[in-house]
């Protein structure tokens, strides 16, 4: 298998206090890999880890290796504005610009110096298709990404994340905000964009992560307890805390 993101030792301070502790595990290039466990066990902060986004948090300290296809991400000579291109991130709660669909979506890519407009029509157009939206937005792309509703935002921000072709995105709880009908879609997305992406989601949902995730990492107050396959580890984990997790003992 195709190794895309892997955490060595990794360990995370907010000033004395140790969120995460000695992390290792590898996730792999075109699968779904879940993160679940309780509230506070350190799994949002891991993802910030992935992409640095912990950076801006002043107490927090990394230590330990993480590497994107082989990069040390945290090397003197890495790129931080590169590394989020490379890794996307999809929020909780979406978290549109206060711009048109199609500036939202062609941001990224301006950024990073495209400017042609048959370029970014082009990029637009193939990820809102690729975030499953374009039916919906099609006639309406200079109108703003605030009015559209929940699970439109939710998927705008997703086409947003992929516009930059990343090769990793990151989804923290993606469909907590949203309705069993938008969570389906954005379900049915991420089974489609794990073609080309290596997905990395946070889940309380139990099922969606039985439903999505091809490897489940279990946390608990900032060890890693259990990793593996998720139909192996739901039906027949290997630790007693995760068994007591996944149905619903606590958490
Ligand atoms: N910016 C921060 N500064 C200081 N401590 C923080 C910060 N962010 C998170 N923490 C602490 O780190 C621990 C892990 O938090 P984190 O948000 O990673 O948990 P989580 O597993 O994502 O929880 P939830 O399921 O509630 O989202 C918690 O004890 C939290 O209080
Ligand atoms: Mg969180």
């Amino acid at each position: 298998m195709d190794i895309s993101v892997s955490a060595r030792d990794v360990n995370l301070y907010y000033g004395d206090h140790h969120v995460l502790k000695d992390v290792s595990f590898d996730m792999n290039s075109r699968m779904v890999t879940a993160l679940i466990g309780p509230s506070g066990c350190g799994k949002s902060s891991f993802l910030r880890c992935l992409n640095r986004m912990n950076d801006f948090i002043k107490s927090a300290r990394v230590e330990g290796d993480i590497r994107i296809k082989g990069k040390d991400i945290y090397a003197k000579e890495t790129e931080v504005i590169a590394l989020r291109r490379d890794v996307g991130m999809v929020f909780q709660k979406p978290n549109p610009f206060p711009m048109s669909i199609y500036d939202n979506v062609a941001y990224g890519p301006r950024l990073h110096g495209i400017k042609k407009k048959e370029q970014l029509d082009e990029i637009v157009e193939t990820s809102i298709k690729g975030a499953a939206l374009w039916d919906e937005v099609k006639d309406k792309l200079q109108a703003s990404g605030l009015g559209l509703s929940g699970g439109q935002q939710q998927r705008l921000c997703i086409a947003r994340a992929i516009a930059t072709k990343p090769g990793v995105i990151l989804m923290d709880e993606p469909t907590s905000a949203l309705d069993p009908l938008a969570t389906a879609k954005i379900e049915e997305l991420i089974r489609q964009i794990k073609e080309s992406f290596t997905v990395i989601i946070v889940t309380h949902n139990m099922q969606q992560a039985a439903r999505i995730s091809d490897f489940t990492a279990f946390f608990l107050l900032g060890d890693l307890v259990e990793y593996g396959v998720t139909t192996e580890m739901f039906t027949n984990p290997k630790d007693k805390r995760t068994e007591d997790y996944i149905t619903g003992r606590f958490g």
